[in-house]
């Protein structure tokens, strides 16, 4: 016979009403970004990854937020007024449905780096107390509320970094914003909460008492509560760092680890080396052997196998295929796919332009809106002219067509197979297959002429 283990239930609750003042944003705190990711997004992936749980999100009553969490599969609380983090629980509490019985885990919504073992740990560990929460020790402890133990280490109360006299204050041990408490003490207990402190604050924290447990957990930076741009720079190179080790121990070179910026929505393959000063953002993918020199910034873009992406760049919503080589300095827009192969140079603008394997604009070119085969030479300076000033045309170029320097394609044009277009050229109308196509008036010799122009400037002079 099959025991099923009857597991207990929760409800993560997850405080994010705060305005963020310390921010100075327009925006609710946890919509600022942490390492290319909004903050909430990473408390409500830790909080989705209990098992048997329900996720109440308390925010503020404004409408960003709300609808930013509007798809994420969690209860919305609105505290109406920011009166403390106890008045935010009371809040999230009025989505409890009364039968509930079983235990509330309460998150701060500004601890984006907080593990979820950490969480799953602290609710194996605390399955028989009413009321848990968790401490760690921090180097600097300012701005977080003080645990106080007495003398023989039994836990008495937590202190708020505003109320702490100067003694208190140098405690290093602290209160990180995640506490599970058994939901019928917690009705029981949260309507006892007054405001006298410094701030006229209702504070979770004076829900602790001699009754609760405090659990110590290692600090490791996961204990961040973000306050401040300062936290959030802090709390994004600790994540760059652990994407960067995570990915070294895969197989990829990153030169600087320390500069090295990716969001975590990035795929990068084994055999890829990464030089200083590289941003990776979006779905990103970088295929294996690929080097990527200092300087670019690659936004929802793939790159192939074995390609160079040498320095300073900006790719955005491209496709690279394999072996192509790209920069310094080159500039590809939404909608550039090359089909491998391929060599785009320094100040190369692409944009919205397929280009078929082997094609190659090696300097100086604007190529927008353009349908380009295999086996093409853009030469140098040579542009498409792709608007008119109302609306953007086509220019096709098809395989093993030879532009020449400086050209200047006014699109809608074709240029058939295996044209060549003379350096220098205007082209405005279609050239067929195999012909050479020059629209430059032909050069004039004026024998001697310098000579004449100096003496004609000297007899003019006094
Ligand atoms: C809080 C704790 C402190 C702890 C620290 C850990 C209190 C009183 N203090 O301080 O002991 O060391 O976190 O980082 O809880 N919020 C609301 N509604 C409010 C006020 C806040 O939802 O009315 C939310 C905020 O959005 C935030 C969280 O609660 O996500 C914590 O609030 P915050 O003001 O950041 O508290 P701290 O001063 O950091
Ligand atoms: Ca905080």
């Amino acid at each position: 016979m099959c025991i099923k283990e009857v597991m207990m239930k929760y409800i993560v609750m997850i405080l994010a009403a705060g305005m963020g003042t310390r921010m100075k944003s327009k925006e609710p705190k946890v919509l600022l970004e942490v390492a290319g990711k909004k903050m909430i997004s990473y408390v409500v992936n830790t909080a989705k990854s209990i098992p048997n749980k329900e996720i109440v999100l308390v925010i503020n009553k404004g409408e960003e937020l709300k609808n930013y969490v509007a798809d994420m599969g969690v209860t919305i609380a609105i505290q109406e007024e920011q009166r403390g983090t106890a008045n935010a629980v009371e809040a999230g509490l009025t989505k409890i449905e009364d039968q509930f019985n079983g235990k509330v885990l309460i998150i701060n919504g500004d601890m984006p780096l907080v593990d979820s073992k950490t969480i799953k740990d602290f609710i194996s560990n605390s399955k028989k107390e009413k009321i848990s929460f968790i401490t760690t020790h921090m180097r600097n402890p300012t701005g977080y509320g003080r645990v106080l133990r007495s003398t023989d280490g039994a836990f008495i109360k937590i202190v708020e970094d505003k109320d702490a006299s100067d003694q208190e204050k140098r405690i290093s041990e602290i209160n990180t914003g995640i506490y599970l408490f058994d939901v019928k003490t917690l009705i029981q207990i949260i309507k006892q909460v007054n405001n006298n402190n410094a701030q006229k604050e209702y504070y979770i924290t004076s829900l602790l008492n001699k009754n609760s447990y405090p659990h110590v957990v290692d600090n490791k930076g996961q204990f961040l509560g973000v306050n401040n741009r300062c936290d959030i720079a802090q709390a994004s190179k600790i994540m760059w760092q652990q994407r960067a080790n995570n990915l070294m121990r895969q197989g990829v070179s990153i030169i600087d680890p320390s500069n090295f910026y990716m969001d975590d929505s990035v795929v990068i393959e084994e055999g890829v080396t990464i030089y200083p000063n590289v941003h990776l953002q979006g779905e990103t993918m970088i295929h294996k052997d690929s080097i990527i020199y200092p300087g670019n910034m690659i936004i929802n873009s793939t790159i192939g196998i074995g390609c160079k992406v040498k320095e300073n760049c900006s790719i955005e919503s491209s496709y690279v295929g394999d072996y192509s080589e790209i920069g310094p300095m080159a500039h590809l827009r939404p909608g550039s796919h090359l089909e491998g192969n391929n060599k785009i140079g320094n100040f190369v603008e692409i944009k919205n332009t397929r280009m078929g394997e082997n094609t190659k604009a090696s300097h100086l070119s604007y190529l927008g809106d353009a349908e380009i085969g295999q086996h093409v030479n853009i030469g140098c300076g040579a542009i498409t002219c792709n608007y008119d000033g109302f609306s953007k045309h086509k220019t096709i170029i098809e395989d093993g067509a030879f532009v020449g320097s400086d050209v200047q394609l006014v699109a809608p044009v074709n240029i058939g197979k295996n044209v060549m277009i003379g350096a220098g050229s205007t082209i405005t109308k279609d050239i067929p297959e195999g012909a050479l196509g020059i629209s430059r008036s032909e050069q004039k010799i004026i024998k001697n002429w310098f000579s004449r122009w100096k003496s004609k400037k000297n007899t003019g002079k006094k």
